[in-house]
């Protein structure tokens, strides 16, 4: 069987979902209609950054503002009603998604960097102290690594980082002797988006819990592509970004175990966060709402609900097929090509996309280059400057693939490093 027939759906009917996609983009400004990228497709190979939004979802934040714009929890006439539950609907939809037992346990924030933010301000600056430590890993994205960095340096706890091997998997040896019973919160990265090594967060949320301390997943790289369940992985908090799965930017979610999250303080004080008021003192409202000041992002909340079903209609496990087979065909692909060194795990062991570096070639050339043969990949240190320190690169170029991306599509990428490996040959 071809790669091609392993297609676990219809990409070809699906990718009629997102009109962006039959774009022409490219050219080089300095020599307008000749050479490579004048009028080309554009294969969009930078998913891991934003993925795109599909037209029912467009459609369906386009219907709340047509149809009931209103803000929510404010008033009691038609519009305010129907935006209300709306938006706290979906809450219940990102709950159900990922496995929370209800929207009790599901804040939404602006993104997975928010969410961080969040729990490390409400919950790291009034528990931890001097002698306390927080485990991350050295593959971290900067949303963890500064936050906690920072958090780390205002309260006395250490940071530690816990070692990447050569294969860019977590040394869990390490793991196991940096975690201790001063350790009070272990942040780990579900699916690096450098590496795209997949981590074992059940095994480290064992080992955190062991110790009493509590484990936040970042599943920015993980829920757009995988079935997640926050309880089977055992976590006590999770974050994740709607822009990466098919929904609008400016919307994330923060899962947390109902009791954490009940103990502790709000994170922004504001309207819509509390229950009573007096000159002297305030009181909260219930979860989720206590952490949501102000006036949401209800469109976006909306449209996150939206990609949701969308995904839900194909089947997380398709999808999750489908990344693994394009993963897998590109790293196997470019490694055949040879001059590229590609960075993480196996082709067959890692979530849906490859960071990669061409003998010779800088990785924003090479970026630039691509651009002229319409593809979009990123290109740079991916908000993980330590890691690609210990990689010894300043930067990498990353192809990062979703439900809408084909076999065709990575074989031009092949063919375009091929042409810039040459190049600077
Ligand atoms: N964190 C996103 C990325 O890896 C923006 O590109």
């Amino acid at each position: 069987m071809g790669v091609q027939e392993q297609y676990s759906f219809d990409v070809e009917a699906l990718r009629a979902d997102f009109p962006v996609l039959d774009r022409k983009v490219g050219g080089d400004p300095e020599s307008p209609g000749e050479g490579p990228g004048d009028d080309t497709p554009l294969v969009y190979l930078d998913n891991a950054a934003t993925s795109h939004t599909p037209d029912p979802v467009v459609d369906t934040v386009a219907d709340y503002y047509r149809s009931y714009n209103a803000n929510v929890h404010r008033g009691i006439h038609q519009l305010s009603q129907e935006a209300s539950v709306a938006y706290e609907e979906a809450h219940d939809t990102v709950a159900d998604f990922v496995g929370a037992a209800g929207r009790e346990e599901i804040v939404f924030t602006k993104n997975t960097t928010e969410a961080m933010n969040l729990v490390a301000y409400a919950w790291g600056l009034e528990e931890l102290g001097p002698g306390d430590n927080v485990v991350l890993t050295e593959m971290e994205h900067h949303a963890s690594l500064v936050t906690w960095q920072q958090i780390g340096k205002r309260t006395g706890a250490d940071v530690r980082f816990v070692d990447v091997t050569d294969e860019g998997r977590l040394d869990m040896d390490d793991a196991a002797d940096l975690i201790d019973d001063d350790t009070q919160m272990v942040s780990v990265v579900h699916v690096s988006n450098t590496l795209g090594t997949i981590n074992p967060i059940g095994e480290l949320a064992d080992l955190a819990h062991d110790h009493d301390a509590y484990v936040f997943a970042d599943g920015a790289q993980s829920v757009p592509n995988r079935a997640v369940d926050v309880k089977e992985l055992g976590v006590d908090f999770f974050a994740f970004s709607a822009h990466k799965m098919c929904g609008p930017t400016g919307i994330g979610a923060l899962y947390g175990r109902e009791e954490i999250l009940d103990s502790m303080q709000p994170y922004l004080y504001g309207g819509d966060m509390i229950r009573r008021v007096s000159f002297e003192d305030s009181t909260w409202e219930d979860l989720p709402w206590k952490f949501e000041a102000g006036t949401p992002s209800i469109a976006q909340g909306i449209g996150f609900a939206a990609a949701i079903e969308y995904l839900e209609e194909i089947g997380m496990d398709r999808v999750e097929a489908h990344e693994d087979l394009l993963a897998e065909y590109a790293h196997d692909e470019l490694t055949a090509l040879g001059g590229v060194e590609i960075y993480g795990p196996p082709g067959d062991d890692r979530g849906g996309l490859v960071a990669f570096n061409v003998e010779g070639v800088h990785a924003h050339d090479l970026s630039s280059i691509l651009n002229d043969y319409g593809i979009a990949v990123r290109a740079g240190d991916h908000c993980t400057q330590p890691l690609h320190d210990e990689m010894g690169v300043a930067a990498t170029a990353r192809a990062s693939f979703y439900l809408y991306n084909t076999i065709e599509e990575i074989d031009a990428l092949v063919e375009a490093v091929g042409e810039a490996r040459d190049l600077f040959a």
